[in-house]
């Protein structure tokens, strides 16, 4: 049995494999609308979300299996005190494979280290959200040929943003990969990341306050959201929440296949006005995100061939 708990779990040719699956669900769909005939996906997602458990339930139903779970800590039995350990106890008794969703850093793995069927992490607090990255790698694969050669810059909330940390990890496997890092110095990439996956593995990159000035040599920009949840207090978000804002001014200055990604929700920081730019992708990206996760399902219950 196989859990996700980041993208390092998977090697460079088992997400090529995964991301060729999901290109094949697109392309023929009726081949694998009863794939999961008879299995049931359980969503515990314990912090809110919009993207990840509808694709992840829309992703099952495509796949004729069928769904449950609960959407907030609240409605569950957490509520009442019931530890994660316990949880996935009593979910695997009514599911093949969970989706799990939590607030603290490493609860999913606790889960996975409990349970009697795959667990997904869909995203632990400030550290992981592997299928995130599923979503952006196929993203990026199908858009732009090639997960390789390319400079990317991640700007927003760099230090609790979990689909950066993940995206980065998975990032530094390929080739000619060059990153730069646009954040507020209150929202730097945590040391881990620097020193322990950048540094370590010779990874070209550079840190910077100011947008506009990278802009032309970005292949690719990936917006963020600066998280309200992750502050500790209200007066640093709301000094740093507006801190950057793509509009059409900055687009200008960016190369003309310039790909602009964002794992959404987003807030303020890409301007409405730049949604009709056809280098604006990121509600394409989620579109990918959902025949990543079929061909995910898939992988984990050992029905992809
Ligand atoms: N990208 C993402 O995780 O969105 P949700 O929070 O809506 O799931």
């Amino acid at each position: 049995m196989r859990h996700l708990m980041s993208p390092m779990d998977f090697s460079v040719e088992e997400l090529d494999a995964l991301m060729d699956l999901a290109v094949d669900i697109e392309k023929e769909p009726a081949k694998y609308a009863h794939k999961c005939d008879g299995r049931i996906l359980a969503t515990c997602f314990y912090e809110p979300s919009t993207r990840t458990r509808l694709s992840f339930e829309s992703a099952m139903l495509r796949l004729g299996g069928k769904v449950l779970g609960f959407a907030t800590a609240d409605s569950s039995s957490a509520a009442k005190g019931e530890s994660v350990s316990d949880t996935i106890r009593i979910i695997s008794s009514y599911a093949d494979i969970c989706a799990m969703r939590h607030p603290k850093e490493g609860a999913p793995m606790v889960a996975a280290s409990k349970s009697w069927i795959p667990v997904i992490n869909a995203g632990d607090g400030g550290h992981q959200h592997p299928t995130q990255t599923l979503t952006d790698l196929m993203t990026i694969r199908s858009l732009k040929g090639s997960l390789s050669d390319m400079t990317i810059g991640l700007c927003g909330d760099l230090k609790f943003g979990r689909t950066v940390h993940s995206l980065i990890n998975a990032l530094c496997r390929y080739e000619n990969v060059k990153f730069v890092f646009i954040s507020p110095p209150e929202l730097r990439i945590p040391d881990y990341i620097r020193e322990d996956v950048l540094i370590k593995n010779n990874i070209e990159f550079k840190e910077v306050i100011k947008l506009d000035d990278v802009m032309p040599e970005l292949d690719i920009l990936y917006m963020t959201r600066v998280q309200r949840e992750r502050f500790f207090n209200e007066e640093d978000y709301v000094r740093l929440k507006d801190f950057y804002i793509l509009n059409k001014e900055k687009m200008a200055l960016a190369k003309k296949d310039m790909m602009v990604l964002h794992p959404l929700p987003r807030v303020n920081e890409i301007s409405v006005e730049v949604d009709d730019d056809e280098r604006a992708m990121y509600f394409k990206q989620v579109r990918y995100g959902m025949y990543i996760r079929m061909a995910l399902i898939l992988t984990l219950l050992d029905l992809a061939s």
